[in-house]
């Protein structure tokens, strides 16, 4: 590709810090997220780097009824992994609500099916570099997304459900839907650069 092509620096630098981590709450109810709109985020997902072309995501896309099955499973889950001293009302109901309110809901699983050849941090890695693919492209079509890690996402009773191997790790709900109007814009910041570089000169 040339490189005429190619958005410029000041564009991708734009993308990458519009990004912002907006909660399913903040989804327009009701309004779908096309299909060939989806597809063509998880395709830019796959194109993120993987080390021995293990391509280790897979993408479960929950739609329509589907999230509220979603939702049932993830309660399920955490009342049967959740010692009673330890359950948490309100996280209960957020798991059933949020699946709810998002028109799409990508968990996304590491598999391990590249055996000892590369170690797992490296396809964890991997694998966040497809979110992040995914995330950026869904910014450039103005939609919301949301990184949920919740940790009923590595309960056994979860996996099972999901049809997971015992080495496979669902690393995310990544909820995806489209911004309700007058949303006051999510503010976020990130420290100087400065704070975080060692610069090796002569
Ligand atoms: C691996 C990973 C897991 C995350 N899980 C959660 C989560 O469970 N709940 C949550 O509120 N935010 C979660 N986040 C999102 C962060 O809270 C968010 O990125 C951070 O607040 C910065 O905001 P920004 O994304 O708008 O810049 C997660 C982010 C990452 C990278």
């Amino acid at each position: 590709m040339s490189q005429d092509a190619l958005p410029s620096l000041s564009q991708t630098s734009a993308l990458i810090r519009a990004r912002r981590s907006l909660k399913p709450t903040d989804c327009e109810a009701g309004r779908p997220v096309a299909p060939e709109l989806w597809r063509e985020l998880l395709e830019n997902a796959t194109w993120a780097p993987t080390h021995g072309m293990t391509e280790p995501w897979r993408f479960h896309v929950f739609e329509g009824a589907a999230r509220a099955r979603l939702g049932d499973a993830l309660q399920q889950a955490y009342r049967d992994a959740t010692p009673e001293a330890e359950f948490r009302a309100d996280k209960f109901d957020k798991l059933a609500a949020n699946p709810r309110l998002a028109p799409l809901v990508v968990a996304v699983v590491l598999e391990r099916r590249g055996g000892a050849k590369i170690p797992e941090i490296e396809e964890v890695e991997a694998v966040a570099c497809a979110v992040q693919n995914l995330m950026l492209s869904a910014t450039a079509a103005g939609l919301a997304s949301f990184w949920s890690s919740p940790p009923v996402l590595d309960a056994p009773p979860f996996k099972a459900w999901l049809g997971l191997g015992d080495e496979d790790r669902c690393v995310g709900l990544i909820y995806l839907g489209w911004p309700r109007a007058g949303l006051t814009p999510a503010r976020s910041s990130r420290q100087p650069l400065a704070n975080k570089l060692v610069h090796h000169h002569d």
